[in-house]
Parts: structure tokens; C-alpha cells; sequence
């Protein structure tokens, strides 16, 4: 079986996970000092977010050289080191693809900059005159996603650049066969690396329609989910399927059922990560609607439904929800579903969003929508591992964004003691999901539940998994219990809490 299918992928926000050498930022080698603790904790892969070389202005997402490491995580040594480690202990290590856009100190970036309008090197990007008088408005209306036009004009400059991010990341031009070609480089380059699998950002991006159109009046959004962008992932996967336990996941952005099936079609990515689940406020019906439209979006696919309730991009869902046993009692819906889970770190610790103030904000977000959006520091948080503040166990030196003194409660270390922790239900659960035989059967059945709750078991299984979102305690449904995210008592399942029975 493709290993996936029923995996729990931790994701790695490589920057807040573990500094090694005190510069206050997470890197390589502290993820591999903590191996033990993954091996412990009982997930099945790690996905690194981007470590590649990059001025950091999207913290690695603007890549410089996607074919080796930035100083600041490490070398190429240790992550060979790391790969190596993560194996030993029965790890899988899943990393990165940004095809969408670079940075803007890639070289070829600077060397379209140095060229003049109409060279090759522009045509690597998406360089476009302006519009009206001397071409000073861009070449179109579209917006980036972080606020702001989708267009820089360089002083001096004829022409303008199109990036749908911010504007040290811009989008590359797909219809370039050599675009296509480094893109093949850097996979192959990452599989003889022994990476088993890819995380492909953006993957509804790339391909845009010919000539640019306008967004306003277009029937659909004209910057994502282009048709040509399919023909990008079929590359990717040829080469891939050399390698037949290599996971290519994609973050897929799309709504539509019919669209995101389309990406996960027998020759495309193996596993497309959907947001319902995520996107869903603490409430048995949306909730349970969530889980059937996932399921729906994969339907007559070979994909498994996927599930994600954090990650680097979304405030944490301690905060989402209002508290930490409701995000417990949502880790474990997750984690009784079929399909490939995805973590984020910090999630089993049961951690909030972090209020920072003005003067630590880092995330291109909030000086690009002009200080109304506050972006996404909140959630990337370094993570408390043990002792004291300022670096909690994190770094010997002063964490890149503040721990607050409040996590001294939310120790690593204290919640590995502790079996009422957040951690230990993870744990726990993990666990329960690798080795219970209830944990069979790709299809749901529901079952009636009272208002406000939900309750279902995997076909042909035993195993149950009931919620209860509303006020007062409902009946338990019938079964050992074998997990629950709260206290239980007197055979009732209270507000906020997530119940397995067998
Ligand atoms: C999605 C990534 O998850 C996000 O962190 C990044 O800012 C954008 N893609 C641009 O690469």
C-alpha cells in the first residue's frame, strides 16, 4: 500500500522548530536532535516547510536556489544527515516544491532585471508594459494575494513584473520550456537526496491565461486553477513514479469539487490538501458537512481524502475555536477519518495564536496590506520545549518572534509527564490509529446524534467517534471508550469534547 493513504504527516515549520547554534531560528540540525521526540509523539513523516536559500522576505517561500539550503537552516551535509536520521527512525521526510514563483535574488530574477524588454532572461517571467500614459498603471487588475496590485514597476524600468504573492516573489512563466526544465532538475535533485515525497506550493498557480485578462468581468478568477497548470503536475509525477513510494502532495486551492478532483487524477498528485475541515467553525453540522464534502471532492479519484486543521498560513485552532478542548476534541475527528492526516507543529501542544505586538510582525502580509491585515506570525510561534524564556528550549539565544511567558505551562517537557495533557491525548491517539484494528475502511457511516453532536464509525469497523459541539452533555453511544479529549463521567459525553468507543 502507498504509505499515505492512512499516514499522519507532521508538518515542520522549519524556522520555529528547533535552533541549534543560538541564532534564534529554527534550523536543520534542530530538527534532527528532536527525532526522538516525532518517533515518540508517533506520526509517520515530516513535511519541512521551505528551507531552500532565500532573502526571507516570505521566510523561505521566496527562493533563491531551490536546489540547496539557506545558511541560516543548515547545508545540504545535514540534511543529508537529517534524511538519514529520520530514516533510522522510521521517519519519512516529505519537502518542499515552490514552482510558482521565486525570489526575486534569484539569478535569473537578476538577470531579467539586467536585461532589457523583449530578452530571454524576461521571458522566464511575466514582464509586461504598463497601461495608460508612460505605462503607469500595471498591466492588469489583478490583485496580489497579500494585499496590493499584483505588479511592481522598478524605477527606471519600462516594463513591470507580475507576482501574485508579494513583490520579491515573482510568478514565473510556465509557458518557458526552461522553467519546466528546473523544475524537473530540483525533483530529481531532491530524490536522489532520498526525500520521499513533495509538498508542491501553490499548486493551483503557474499557468495563467494567454494575454493576462483582467480579473474583473472574467467568469472565473484568471490567476489560479488554469488549465494548463495540470500539464505542470503530469511532468512532476513522470518523474516521481520512478520512485513508486514517493508522495506528491499538493496545497490545492480550489473550491470547486470538479476542479480539485482534477488534480488528484491517476497521473497528478497523489494527495491534494483540502481546507474544509480547516476553514469550518466548531459546529456538528458544518463539521460534519466539511467531512462530506472532503470525501465528495475525491470521490472516483485514487486519492485519499486528506485533513488538515492547522497550518502555517491559518491562526491556530486553540484559537479558532476558543479553547483548547474543543481543538482536542477536533484532533480527534481528524484523526478517526480515512486518508492522510496532516499536523502542525505546536498543534499537539495545544498552543493559541500569539497577539504580538506592531514592532515583531515579520510576515510580508502586514506591511504590504498597508498594517490593516496582521498576517500570519501569530500561528509560526517558536515552539516551548523546556526551561525558561526567553528560549524556552528553542534556542539558546532570543527566539525570531517572542515566546510569551505564558507557554512555561505548555512544556514539552511537562506535557510528556503528564497523561491529562494535550500532548499525551495526541499521543494517545496516534497511537490508537497506528495500531487499533477498528482503523480500517475508507468509507463513513453516520450515525443520528443529538443536536449540536455527531457521531460516525469507518465502514465495516467497530470504531466510533462522536463529538459534542453543543451546550449540555449528551449520552454516551454505546461501546468501550477507548480515547476521549476531556474527562468523562457518569456515561455522558460533555460540551467540547470528541469521544472513540469500540
Ligand atoms: C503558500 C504557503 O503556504 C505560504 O506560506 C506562502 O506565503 C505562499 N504559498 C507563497 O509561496
Amino acid at each position: 500500500m502507498q504509505w499515505w493513504r492512512e499516514a499522519v504527516v507532521y508538518q515542520v515549520y522549519v524556522r520555529s522548530f528547533t535552533d541549534s547554534d543560538g541564532d534564534g531560528v529554527g534550523d536543520l540540525e534542530g530538527i534532527r536532535s528532536r527525532l526522538g521526540y516525532l518517533e515518540l509523539l508517533g506520526v509517520d513523516a515530516l513535511w519541512l516547510t521551505s528551507f531552500y536559500t532565500s532573502p526571507m522576505a516570505d521566510h523561505g517561500y521566496d527562493v533563491a536556489d531551490p536546489r540547496d539550503v539557506d545558511p541560516v537552516f543548515g547545508d545540504l551535509a545535514v540534511f543529508d544527515a537529517l534524511v538519514s536520521d529520520a530514516h533510522d527512525h522510521g521517519l519519512k521526510i516529505v519537502v518542499d516544491l515552490v514552482p510558482n514563483h521565486t525570489s526575486v535574488e534569484h539569478e535569473w530574477f537578476r538577470a531579467a532585471r539586467a536585461s532589457a524588454p523583449g530578452s530571454p532572461e524576461r521571458e522566464r517571467y511575466h514582464f509586461r508594459p504598463g497601461r495608460g500614459r508612460d505605462g503607469a498603471a500595471p498591466p492588469n487588475d489583478w490583485r496580489s494575494v497579500f494585499g496590493g496590485p499584483a505588479w511592481t514597476r522598478v524605477p527606471g524600468d519600462p516594463e513591470w513584473y507580475l507576482h501574485l504573492f508579494s513583490p520579491d516573489q515573482p510568478d514565473l512563466n510556465w509557458t518557458n520550456p526552461e522553467v519546466w526544465a528546473d523544475l524537473e532538475k530540483t525533483v530529481r535533485f531532491w530524490l536522489d537526496r532520498s526525500v520521499d515525497g513533495f509538498r508542491v506550493d501553490v499548486a493551483h498557480g503557474m499557468s495563467k491565461p494567454d494575454g493576462l485578462p483582467d480579473a474583473a468581468g472574467a467568469p472565473v478568477d484568471p490567476r489560479f486553477d488554469h488549465e494548463g497548470v495540470h500539464d505542470v503536475h503530469r511532468m512532476v509525477r513522470a518523474v516521481v513514479d520512478h520512485f513508486p513510494q514517493c508522495l506528491l502532495v499538493g496545497q490545492v486551492c480550489v473550491r470547486d469539487d470538479a476542479a480539485f478532483a482534477r488534480y488528484v487524477r491517476a497521473d497528478e498528485l497523489h494527495v491534494g490538501l483540502t481546507y474544509r475541515l480547516l476553514e469550518c467553525p466548531f459546529d456538528a453540522d458544518a463539521v460534519r458537512d466539511a467531512i462530506e464534502d472532503s470525501f465528495d471532492a475525491v470521490a472516483g479519484t485514487p486519492s485519499p481524502p486528506s485533513w488538515v486543521l492547522a497550518d502555517h498560513d491559518t491562526p491556530r485552532p486553540v484559537t479558532r475555536y476558543g479553547g483548547v478542548a474543543r481543538a482536542r476534541a477536533m484532533a480527534m475527528v481528524t484523526l478517526a477519518l480515512p486518508g492522510t492526516v496532516f499536523l502542525y507543529n505546536g498543534e499537539e501542544l495545544g498552543l493559541p495564536d500569539v497577539e504580538l505586538p506592531d514592532d515583531a510582525l515579520q510576515d510580508p502580509r502586514w506591511l504590504q496590506s498597508g498594517r490593516t491585515d496582521r498576517g500570519r506570525d501569530g500561528c509560526r510561534v517558536p515552539l516551548p520545549w523546556e526551561g525558561s524564556g526567553p528560549g524556552f528550549g528553542f534556542t539558546a539565544g532570543r527566539p525570531w518572534l517572542p515566546i510569551p511567558d505564558e507557554w512555561a505551562d505548555r512544556l514539552v517537557a511537562d506535557q510528556l509527564e503528564d497523561t491529562a495533557s494535550t500532548l499525551s491525548v495526541y499521543r494517545r491517539a496516534l497511537e490508537l490509529r497506528r495500531c487499533h484494528p477498528g482503523f480500517t475502511g475508507r468509507d463513513l457511516e453516520w450515525f443520528g446524534a443529538p443536536e449540536g453532536c455527531l457521531a460516525f464509525r469507518r465502514a465495516g469497523s467497530t470504531l466510533v467517534c462522536a463529538l459534542n459541539t453543543g451546550d449540555e452533555p449528551v449520552p454516551l453511544p454505546p461501546g468501550d471508550v477507548l480515547l476521549s479529549s476531556s474527562p468523562l463521567s457518569g456515561g455522558l459525553l460533555p460540551p467540547d469534547t470528541a469521544v472513540w468507543l469500540a
